[in-house]
């Protein structure tokens, strides 16, 4: 579907599972049973919320991944849809939206609520009722649920207050309307985030700065994949005890950093651009050692 024939707000509509949609769950290294956790409260929405609406406490089919940036909030929520969808697959498809929060404006009195309130209640619902299967990413929600409480009246228009009662209100809508609908969202900002949508959470996961067991996998990851285009590292792929003392030095790095360190490591010279198998172990200390002195 091209961007142009989109409903408002949506940025993408996929239908998975689809091959060029694998890697974002394996790329992203988390703490043992994270994954499990996710994709076991997806499952359950994806297979049986319809079920699960006729039970007392009934699932809003809201999963809220938390935690600074860089953590891999968004590339696992990516990867969740095409696991999920693998897993659903014998069932038929599954429709991947995903939202932009930022597109609903906040100027034009009423005109963000009405917007929101058409996203819930028509355009989704329509989404959810030509596959057997929706999942909804709504990346950076903080843009959408603004907490009322500390939204002051001043800095944030009546019409934000009223867009995240009306998110509210449309997430109960679409509970009702289509029970088996999953909804992703990600923020680095929980407390901007309203308390009646955490709330409203079957999950709510945070996403930490990795520690060093984490830090040792994902530069081994890094250093492996690079090593998949040039096999001249290979060696520095597999130096486990090197990956350990790399990640050493990488403490308090955020996934993304690191990794962009192993990226920056080949960035340095333009020796090493031009040809990467001459990486060193020098090389990876000095630019984790210039990565840790910029920030
Ligand atoms: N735990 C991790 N394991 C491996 N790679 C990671 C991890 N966390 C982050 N990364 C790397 O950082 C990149 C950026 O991650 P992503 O954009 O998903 O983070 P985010 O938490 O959504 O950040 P932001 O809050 O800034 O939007 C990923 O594509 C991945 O390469
Ligand atoms: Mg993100």
């Amino acid at each position: 579907m091209s961007a142009t024939a989109l409903p408002e707000g949506i940025t993408g509509i996929h239908v998975l599972p689809a091959d060029h949609h694998d890697g974002p769950w394996d790329s992203i290294i988390t703490p043992p049973g994270l994954k499990d956790r996710l994709l076991g409260t997806a499952l359950l929405v994806l297979r049986h919320g319809r079920r699960l609406k006729q039970m007392s406490g009934t699932p809003h089919g809201l999963v809220v991944l938390t935690g600074p940036p860089g953590t891999g909030k968004t590339t696992l929520c990516q990867g969740l849809a095409q696991v999920a969808a693998l897993a659903v697959s014998r069932r038929g498809a599954t429709t991947f939206v995903e939202i932009d929060p930022h597109a609903f404006p906040s100027e034009m009195l009423g005109e963000s609520q009405r917007a929101i309130r058409r996203l819930f209640t028509d355009t989704l619902p329509e989404l959810a009722a030509r596959r057997p299967h929706t999942i909804v990413l709504i990346d950076e929600v903080e843009a959408f649920a603004v907490r009322r409480s500390i939204a002051s009246f001043e800095t944030n228009p009546a019409d934000v207050h009223r867009a995240t009662d009306a998110v509210l209100s449309g997430l109960d809508e679409l509970r009702a309307s289509s029970p088996h609908v999953l909804l992703l969202t990600t923020t680095n900002l929980t407390v901007a985030v309203d308390e009646a949508f955490l709330s409203r959470a079957d999950l709510v996961l945070e996403m930490e700065i990795p520690d060093e067991e984490v830090l040792t996998r994902i530069l081994r990851s890094s250093l492996t994949e690079l090593a998949v285009q040039w096999p001249g590292l290979r060696p520095l792929s597999e130096d486990e005890a090197l990956h350990t003392k790399l990640a050493g030095r990488c403490a308090g790095f955020d996934g993304r950093r690191a990794r962009k360190a192993v990226l920056s490591a080949i960035a340095q010279r333009p020796d090493l651009a031009e040809d990467p198998e001459r990486l060193t172990i020098d090389d990876l200390f000095t630019a984790i050692e210039s990565e840790r002195s910029v920030r």
